[in-house]
């Protein structure tokens, strides 16, 4: 597999040269962090087959079952303070559209901040982690990505089949998984050049894609409690500014978003 990925990946790329290919692993993002801890270089690229404890958002797990889906994780050291890197998962998702695009033939959407989209399933998810030095300065981050590529509807359980799609019901044909991975990989590269120098240009393209704008949604927040609105934006820094059914407008960065017509929210 590792072989077939570099195969697809040009010559410019020289992200290429530090690829670790894992059939199986705890978590790319996990093991990830470990090497970084350690040293590891900026652009170190993990990819699995298969994770026994893929990690999502919200503590919550990603499943990551084995020959049907691309889990990888980049570690980027961009040395710099860690506020200058709040859009750094919206500027992840827009690389993977932009992969998917590349290598799948089609654009999928966003759902704010980090699910990638089509026809109201999610097809991946982002999960970006920072470590920060003594100093103040970002050590490293951790950009991950899972990308549900050839699972048919029936392979997902019962429980999330409606939620979940896969990049080949999306394209409607079969998709090659090393050339998804290595447009992946070319993306993040891309990105990387871009992310502290082009921030703005990067989020009115997360604008562009982003599928939450403009519909209704349900917040719920770390307590618990449900707020309901419309998104109306999203500020350069990544957080969704939300009109609230009491006329207040919001900037928010974390909780769960439901938009109205996705996922099974009615
Ligand atoms: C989410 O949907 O909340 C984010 C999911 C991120 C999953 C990827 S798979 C590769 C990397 N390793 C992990 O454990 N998580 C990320």
């Amino acid at each position: 597999m590792k072989e077939q990925i570099r195969a697809y990946i040009t010559e410019s790329c020289p992200w290429q040269d530090s690829v670790l290919y894992f059939d199986s692993i705890d978590s790319t993002n996990t093991h990830a962090k470990m090497l970084a801890a350690g040293g590891a270089p900026h652009g170190t690229v993990l990819i699995a087959d298969h994770q026994t404890g893929g990690r999502g958002r919200l503590g919550r797990s990603f499943l990551s079952p084995a020959g049907c889906g691309i889990y990888m994780s980049v570690i980027l050291r961009p040395n710099c303070p860690p506020v200058q890197l709040m859009h750094l998962t919206c500027a992840a998702a827009v690389a993977m559209c932009d992969a998917v695009e590349a290598s799948a033939g089609f654009r999928p959407g966003i759902k704010w901040t980090n699910d990638m989209v089509y026809g109201g399933k999610k097809l991946a998810g982002i999960l970006t982690e920072l470590s920060i030095s003594a100093s103040g300065l970002v050590d490293y981050a951790i950009v991950g990505v899972g990308i549900n590529c050839s699972q048919r509807p029936q392979d997902f359980s019962e429980e999330i089949r409606s939620m979940a799609g896969s990049l080949s019901m999306a394209a409607g044909r079969t998709v090659e998984r090393p050339r998804i991975a290595a447009a992946m990989i070319e993306s993040l590269y891309r990105m990387d050049r871009e992310l502290l120098t082009a921030k703005a240009a990067l989020m009115d393209r997360y604008r562009a894609d982003c599928v939450t704008l403009g519909r209704d949604i349900s917040l719920v927040k770390a307590d618990g409690s449900v707020r309901y609105g419309t998104a109306v934006g999203i500020d350069d820094e990544g957080a969704l500014l939300v009109r609230f059914g009491d006329g207040a407008e919001e900037a928010v960065n974390s909780g769960e978003v439901s938009v109205r017509g996705m996922y099974g929210y009615a």
